[in-house]
């Protein structure tokens, strides 16, 4: 296992009182695999990605990655360790070019996080060139010799569309040493042929053996085609796990969570 969690339990304070969001959260990702954890709005899903990888304070239990403890530790010492992330909804830093955009992510920056833009843009300089390369080589090697966005490395973030700029925030997290990606909702608003591009990518995270994926997806044939393992989130806690098809076909997550009667 490269990441466990174990009774998690966070409250969140309301306007009149407070509500418990995790509950005794126990949870494990296998390593080299592609996990997709699934659950309604507002369950939770992105607090927990909040927790892993150091933006939330205030639970209580434990999280291991690779057996080692990781709680207490800031979001940039975690991302150190080799947690990414694809943050929900977020595009590119729109008043940073696309070269800078990928540099952003690279090794000895703090990951991929508006948090660790405004303590790293000093860093950014154009002595850069090894990065560079990297970023160069990365874009080729996902997108193909011809890619546009390598002709467009100078163009400002706020250049290029939505899903163009979930597919460069994917591409990017190649740039850093990171064995354990967490992606909140690749696929979401963005067009099927882009959804495509990001199932290769995807896949290509995982391609080297030593890389794992855990996701957060509404798209369940997305999740159908792309995971090994699935886990369901709903009252606080993992309430189902197992491959993809066990738990979409489970009763109860048909129910309370695809609407199936
Ligand atoms: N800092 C916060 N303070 C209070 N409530 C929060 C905070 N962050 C998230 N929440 C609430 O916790 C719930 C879970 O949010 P989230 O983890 O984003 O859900 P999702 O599963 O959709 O990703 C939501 O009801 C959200 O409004
Ligand atoms: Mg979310």
């Amino acid at each position: 296992m490269i990441l466990e969690l174990q009774n998690i339990t966070l409250n969140f304070s309301g306007s009149k009182d407070s509500f418990r969001i995790l509950d005794g959260l126990n949870f494990s990702v296998e390593k080299g695999r592609i996990t997709a954890l699934i659950g309604g709005n507002g369950s939770g899903k992105t607090t927990l990605f909040n927790i892993i990888s150091g933006f939330q304070e205030g639970f209580t239990g434990n999280i291991l990655f690779n057996g080692k403890p990781l709680h207490a530790l800031s979001p940039a010492k975690i991302a150190q360790r080799g947690i990414g992330r694809l943050f929900q909804g977020k595009p590119l830093f729109q008043d940073l070019n696309l070269l800078d955009n990928m540099k952003l992510a690279s090794g000895d920056s703090s990951g991929e996080s508006p948090f660790s833009y405004l303590i790293n843009r000093k860093k950014i300089d154009a002595g850069e060139q090894e990065k560079e390369r990297q970023a160069i080589d990365i874009l080729n090697s996902l997108f193909g010799a011809d890619n546009k966005y390598t002709k467009m490395l100078h163009n400002m973030g706020s250049e290029f569309s939505y899903g163009e700029q979930r597919l460069i925030s994917l591409a990017r997290l190649f740039m850093g040493n990171y064995s354990l990606l967490l992606l909140d909702e690749p696929t979401a608003g963005v067009n099927p042929v882009y959804i495509n591009t990001i199932r290769q990518i995807i896949l290509r995270m995982i391609a080297d053996g030593k890389t794992t994926v855990l996701l957060i997806e509404h798209n369940m044939p997305f999740v159908r085609d792309i995971a090994d393992r699935c886990a369901y989130l709903a009252d606080g806690r993992i309430q189902h796990q197992g491959t993809p098809c066990e738990v979409l076909d489970n009763r109860e997550v048909k129910n309370s969570y695809l609407g199936i009667l």
